[in-house]
């Protein structure tokens, strides 16, 4: 099968994925309104092309938080990558340095920030933070990866609790028995989703500003009153995210609340989005509404459940000819 666009890897996982594991990544909360609006609300977007510019010569790089990426694409923190490919959060590592993008690891993977550090050392990666009642769990992972030399600390602010996902209900949904959450082993005795922090405010940006010296970045932010409240805080970026439409349903497309943050934050910090990028225009879109980079969820797994490291790569190199097309093409 020649894979042309990010859609030929959603048909090929959802094909060879076991179905629980399909639902898992596909999910959205409730009545999934909110994660099919990501996709919808780019195809109510249209350019304003220009012609006649000279794009002989088009530049994709760009600079996150001064560190220079090969294009505005990384990947977003998704959790179980061991459910795409046997390598799991290796792979995704290997193949966001082999790209030069950066790489957000979620609290949840299935490897060790250790292992994950190891598998693509000297390679951009932030660690993506959910606080958990146990706080000194949290201060152990925060002050791990600065040791590992991970650059940034993203702090998921949108799930104080997990959403309602059906199909997950349906199919009784849990990590098989041989995989594990590396970085939470031995932290807990129970289920470890459940010892999430759900008081967590925005005085704990001052707690986690005191455990490390990385940049901090605020992931879930879709309002004007809450991007001045991160940026008054001392965050260095925001990520404007609904997390995929998973938490809850019935909020603004991402690409919708993004001009509404960029306006709030008037250049002060770097604004970031994720939420249906599934091509190289949705990109452009994103950059030409003010954002400053953009992540995969969802496509990346596709990719890793393609043909691990490779397969991501695939639909790196993917969106990446499409955005630099996408920029030639609108001038
Ligand atoms: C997520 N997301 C997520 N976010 C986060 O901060 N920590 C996490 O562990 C996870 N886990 C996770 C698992 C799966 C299977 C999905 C699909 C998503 C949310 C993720 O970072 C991102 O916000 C969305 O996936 C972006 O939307 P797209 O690209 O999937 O449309």
């Amino acid at each position: 099968m020649a894979m042309v666009c990010l859609s030929d890897f959603e048909v090929y996982a959802k094909k060879y994925l076991p179905k629980t594991t399909w639902d898992f990544f596909a999910a959205g909360a409730d009545d999934g309104t909110t994660r099919d609006d990501n996709i919808l609300a780019y195809k109510r977007i249209r350019f304003r092309p220009r012609v006649l510019r000279d794009v002989s010569a088009v530049d994709i790089r760009t600079k996150l938080l001064g560190t220079e990426i090969s294009f505005p694409v990384g990947i977003a923190p998704t959790g179980f990558h061991q459910l795409a490919c046997p390598d799991g959060e290796k792979s995704t590592a290997r193949a966001a340095k082999a790209m030069n993008v950066c790489y957000i690891a979620s609290t949840y993977s299935t490897s060790s920030l250790e292992e994950i550090s190891a598998a693509a050392p000297r390679s951009f990666q932030w660690f993506q933070l959910y606080i958990h009642r146990n706080r000194a769990v949290s201060k152990q992972l925060v002050q791990q990866a600065e040791a590992l030399g991970f650059q940034g600390l993203v702090l998921t602010a949108d799930l104080p609790y997990t959403g309602k996902r059906r199909d997950d209900v349906r199919n009784g949904f849990r990590l098989p028995p041989h995989m594990n959450l590396k970085n939470l082993e031995g932290a807990f005795e129970v289920c470890k989703m459940m010892s999430l922090d759900p008081s967590v405010t925005w005085n704990d940006i001052h707690w986690l500003q005191s455990l490390t010296h990385l940049p901090i970045i605020i992931k879930g932010i879709l309002t004007k009153a809450d991007a001045e409240l991160a940026v008054t805080h001392g965050a260095q970026g925001i990520i404007v995210s609904n997390h995929g439409g998973r938490q809850l349903d019935g909020g603004p497309a991402t690409i919708d609340a993004l001009v509404e943050v960029v306006e709030a934050v008037q250049g002060r910090v770097e604004v970031y989005l994720d939420g249906g990028i599934r091509k190289g225009s949705d990109v452009l879109k994103a950059l030409a509404l003010g954002a400053k980079c953009v992540f995969i969820g969802r496509p990346a797994l596709w990719g890793l459940a393609y043909k691990g490291e490779e397969g991501l790569q695939d639909v790196l190199r993917i969106l990446r000819d499409e955005f630099r097309l996408s920029m030639g093409l609108t001038g």
